[in-house]
């Protein structure tokens, strides 16, 4: 029997786990030798950063929770080694699978790589070539020391050769993100304030806005939703604000008729708006290839992407972070000739199924 523990930590780990386990469950229904725990390092713990998707996306409940949360850059990297490092000499495992890039992901995968325990990381290889954010940190450590990687794209394939990993330990498999998209798109929930603040489709804008880059510098968080304000045509603008945003928020005195500064949504209740809304002002990457995937024209602020597919060959346009840019871009999504775009080849919701597969053959 082959057991393989799996981590998640952070929001976007959620949705990348879901699909996995989900798949190892039907083989484990079909008699396949596969077996699995899930450890939750605890780095989000808020309900609606955390619970709501393991509610809503139906993710058993974790074997272990580390309760790492919180604490600068080291100080939470260094809770989740510890914590993990405990639970490794107390739980045998053949495999550690880490998936994307947070914290969770770099400090669980030494953590293991230290104790010999075998390392697969999904979303490998991917890479902004941006040191100043830590997921980039993380993405090179991670990938670095790990044994077996499952891919989103062929230029992922090709970092990963190209930092001297072997060909038969890659595997391109596509993208765990949108096989849960896929799953659930017919799921999506209409939230309450759909009614309330009388949205209608195509009528709105949805914004979200985390990085340090962008927001921990207060002055240049608020100017830039200043200029999203004043360049939004009239339409109401949906933001709901992540906790370490608001923490900084919270600081200054905002006044805007027509943004709508609301909590964390639940996964299906923020894609529910997503797909029906006009276009979307973001610097997060997981949302640039939701984005592709379901055809909304999307305005990254950010100066990089480690998703150039999501430029190229998807909706997503990067506008960098000075604030003066958003005026041109708003402009241009609103003469209705935004790019279409196309779907990333492998990203058709089967991932999870080559990747379990795969691991069953390792
Ligand atoms: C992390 C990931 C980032 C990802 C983002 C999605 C890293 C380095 N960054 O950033 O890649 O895009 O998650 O959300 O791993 N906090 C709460 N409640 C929570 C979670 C966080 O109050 O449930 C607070 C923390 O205490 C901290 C701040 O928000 O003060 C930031 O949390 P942290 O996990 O350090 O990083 P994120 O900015 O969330």
């Amino acid at each position: 029997m082959k057991h393989i523990t799996i981590i998640a930590g952070a929001r976007p780990n959620f949705m990348k786990i879901a699909p996995i386990i989900n798949e190892i469950k039907k083989r484990q229904i079909i008699g396949e030798s596969i077996n699995y725990s899930l450890v939750h390092t605890g780095q989000h713990y808020d309900k609606k950063m955390s619970l709501s998707f393991f509610e809503q996306l139906n993710i058993p409940e974790p074997d272990v929770n580390l309760g790492a949360g919180g604490g600068t850059q080291a100080e939470q990297t260094a809770a989740i080694m510890i914590g993990f490092e405990k639970y490794l000499l107390q739980n045998k495992t053949d495999l550690v699978l880490v998936v994307g890039d947070v914290n969770s992901t770099m400090a669980c995968a030494i953590t293991a790589k230290k104790m010999k325990i075998k390392v697969a990381h999904v979303e490998a290889g991917i890479r902004s070539n941006d040191y100043n954010m830590p997921e980039e940190i993380n993405r090179i450590v991670t990938d670095s020391i790990c044994d077996y990687f499952f891919t989103t794209t062929k230029l992922a394939d090709k970092n990963l050769l190209m930092s001297g990993h072997k060909k038969e330990n890659i595997f391109l498999v596509g993208n765990t993100m949108i096989d849960t998209l896929l799953n659930n798109r017919d799921r999506f929930i209409k939230p309450y304030l759909w009614k309330k603040l009388c949205l209608s489709e195509k009528e709105f804008l949805m914004m979200t806005m985390h990085r340090p880059n962008n927001v921990d510098d207060v002055e240049k968080l608020k100017m830039i939703i200043d200029e999203i304000a004043n360049n939004s045509h009239n339409m109401k603008i949906i933001f709901p604000v992540h906790p370490r945003t608001q923490k900084l928020l919270s600081k200054i005195i905002l006044n805007y008729e027509n943004i709508y500064m609301i909590e964390p949504l639940s996964y299906l209740e923020f894609n529910y708006l997503v797909e029906r809304s006009f276009g979307v002002l973001t610097d997060s990457g997981g949302i640039t290839e939701e984005t592709t995937v379901m055809g909304i024209p999307c305005i990254t602020l950010r100066d990089n992407t480690e998703r150039p597919e999501t430029v190229i060959q998807g909706t997503n346009e990067l506008i960098g972070t000075d604030p003066k840019n958003i005026k041109p871009a708003l402009n241009k999504l609103f003469k209705n000739s935004w790019k279409k775009g196309s779907i990333p080849e492998l990203w058709d919701g089967k991932t999870s199924t080559r990747i379990v597969d795969e691991i069953l053959n390792l």
